[in-house]
């Protein structure tokens, strides 16, 4: 069964308890539920969390060959990392970058993205339903 693969980034294992006035209250499970639900039937939905760069660019790299996109909230690596950009570059089916808060609202050192060099879509400011319309995107992408 073709396996879509949800990665995020530092911090975003305190979803729910993290600044929820800018991330909601709703935690990493909720969010693994909702996109369990949006995926089409045939498709299963798998996660990973990590606080470590060289941990989610290991992840991407297993993700080669073996799951058809990604959706990735890469949380501040998005403005930092070339490193994820480049394992991204090597990944060979669709990428979709979510980010819950509306970064460009935000301070300036969010505004550019690394990552959307890559990405084929991008979920700004949608709360956690970002994920869900990633989620979506890539059934259709791969389907
Ligand atoms: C974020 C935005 C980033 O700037 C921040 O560092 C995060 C979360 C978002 O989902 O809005 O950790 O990616």
């Amino acid at each position: 069964m073709p396996e879509i693969l949800i990665i995020n980034g530092p911090n975003l294992n305190l979803l729910g308890k993290r600044e929820p006035e800018i991330y909601g209250h709703e935690t990493l499970e909720d969010v693994v539920a909702l996109c369990r639900d949006a995926a089409d039937d045939g498709f299963s939905v798998a996660q990973f969390q990590s606080n470590h760069e060289g941990e989610i660019i290991d992840r991407i790299h297993a993700a080669r060959g073996t799951t058809c996109g990604i959706v990735i909230n890469p949380g501040a690596f998005t403005h930092t990392s070339i490193a994820i950009l480049d394992a991204l570059n090597a990944y060979d089916a669709p990428v979709m970058e979510v980010h819950i808060s509306q970064v460009h609202k935000r301070e300036s050192f969010r505004h550019h993205s690394y990552v959307s060099h890559r990405a084929d879509g991008i979920l700004v400011g949608l709360g956690i339903e970002g994920y869900v319309a990633a989620t979506r995107r890539i059934c259709q992408l791969a389907g």
